[in-house]
């Protein structure tokens, strides 16, 4: 059994070793030594990210109005950054050291105590920086074939909130999700996945009428919260922010920060903003389209107001993995599992063999399962104290062990990750036991 777990939490270090040994994630262009805060996912990281995905869709569903799905464009001409305020807005306050020539986020240093890396005081001046990554297509160079890959995916709903509303007989209040990658160019990407340059956001804006924006509000905090409640997220470590005025973006009228406490502290995962109706309004304007929409009650044209809830999916896995890893001992071994919960585990059962003898009659119920879409693992390698610790340490809920006597009793040993409680269940019975 399970015991003495541990209470010390994983460094971020022991997360990326962790993430680099099973395949979660790689750094990207790793043979060419790496690029500063993008990444790539290996299977398990693969799998893993497909199920956030899955769940955060699954978990905006409510009552009060219908959401509907795009998937935008990454680059977007220069116009629409204009008008979304993130030409002019979207920077951080950079400084370099002169002496060592290392740059720094001027908001992130204590500019009296002198330069981190070198220790000397002698910064140039701070300038804004923008964030956003720039580029131009085709041939030719002109203003009118500037382009930046996105920021936020925000901008892609914002702009195509006409057709959507037109094509998919939808009526206020309603949102629009999205699920895909967003660039900045962040001065110290650091962290690992928290703070990357490539990373993928997902993102829900609702459309209301101004009156109801702060119910609307309220309501998307209170479903949020109950997200990461439900995927068995330490309630102790999740905390509301309310950002300050001076905190706010360019685009919000109010907004909240869901943290987590992370070991380098209380950190943003997601956030939940009022943007009002600045978005379609400014889009509006730069564009000549009119983005209000007509009341059928009061026979007049509004804009409507937007509660956005964003997330990164890299920042979430990040989150859950430091959530799930712990360190206990079974049986006087010491061993590294990740209590995740089922549904975001990459791999939800694995098949061990006791004997090499016995690898045919298991097979037939490992396809049994992978044909059915579960991602399945089947082990024939090492003990089988050694195949449960690798299954541990990747987070997988069940083993199942197929022995001799499998094959009169047509039974299994079905083996807990979390309690290692190890119980002997019928092969019939086993969707039953497992719930899948
Ligand atoms: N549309 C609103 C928006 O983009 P944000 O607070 O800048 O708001 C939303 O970003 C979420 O996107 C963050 O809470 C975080 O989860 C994720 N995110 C932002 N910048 C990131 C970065 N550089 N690396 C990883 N995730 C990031």
């Amino acid at each position: 059994m399970a015991s003495g777990t541990s209470n010390s939490r994983p460094t971020l270090d022991t997360i990326v070793a962790l993430c680099k040994r099973r395949g979660f994630v790689y750094p990207a262009a790793d043979i060419y030594g790496g690029i500063n805060g993008i990444y790539d996912f290996g299977h398990l990281g693969t799998l893993m990210k497909q199920n956030i995905r899955a769940l955060w869709i699954s978990s905006l569903a409510n009552k009060r109005g219908e959401i509907v799905q795009i998937e935008g464009a990454l680059l977007g001409p220069e116009a629409v950054w204009k008008a979304s305020g993130h030409i002019d807005g979207f920077h951080d306050p950079m400084i370099d050291c002169k002496a060592c020539k290392k740059r720094f986020r001027a908001d992130e240093i204590n500019l009296e105590k002198g330069c981190q890396s070198c220790g000397k005081k002698d910064w140039t001046d701070v300038r804004n920086f923008n964030m956003m990554f720039k580029t131009e297509l085709g041939a030719l160079e002109s203003a009118a074939s500037t382009a930046y890959l996105r920021p936020e995916t925000a901008q892609s709903i914002f702009v195509n909130f006409k057709n959507v509303m037109s094509t998919n007989r939808v009526k206020i209040p309603f949102g629009i999700a999205q699920i895909g990658k967003a660039f900045r160019n962040e001065i110290t990407p650091k962290q690992f996945l928290f703070r990357m340059r490539e990373f993928e956001q997902m993102e829900m804006q609702w459309f209301c009428k101004q009156d109801n924006a702060p119910e609307e509000f309220a309501s998307w905090t209170e479903q949020r919260l109950g997200f990461y409640k439900a995927l068995g997220i330490n309630q102790d470590r999740i905390r509301i922010h309310e950002q300050t005025k001076d905190e706010l973006a360019h685009y919000s009228t109010s907004a909240l920060d869901i943290e987590y406490e992370f070991p380098f502290g209380w950190k943003e995962v997601e956030g939940v903003h009022h943007r009002g109706d600045f978005d379609l309004s400014e889009h509006s304007k730069h564009s000549g389209k009119d983005l209000g929409i007509f009341d059928d009650e009061t026979k007049e044209s509004y804009t409507p107001d937007v509660v956005e809830c964003s997330v990164g999916v890299d920042r979430l896995f990040l989150t859950f993995l430091f959530d799930a890893y712990q360190e206990d001992e079974v049986e006087g071994e010491k061993r590294v599992v990740l209590k995740i919960h089922p549904a975001i585990a990459p791999i939800k059962l694995a098949f061990f063999p006791l004997s090499k003898k016995l690898e045919e009659p298991l097979r037939k119920l490992y396809e049994f399962y992978a044909q059915r879409g579960i991602s399945v693992q089947f082990d024939s390698s090492g003990s089988i104290g050694k195949r449960y610790r690798r299954q541990d340490e990747i987070g997988t809920p069940f083993c199942i062990t197929y022995d001799f006597d499998s094959e009169q009793d047509h039974c299994v040993t079905v083996r807990n990750r979390d309690t290692t409680k190890q119980e002997r269940i019928s092969i019939e019975k086993l969707p039953e036991y497992l719930g899948f």
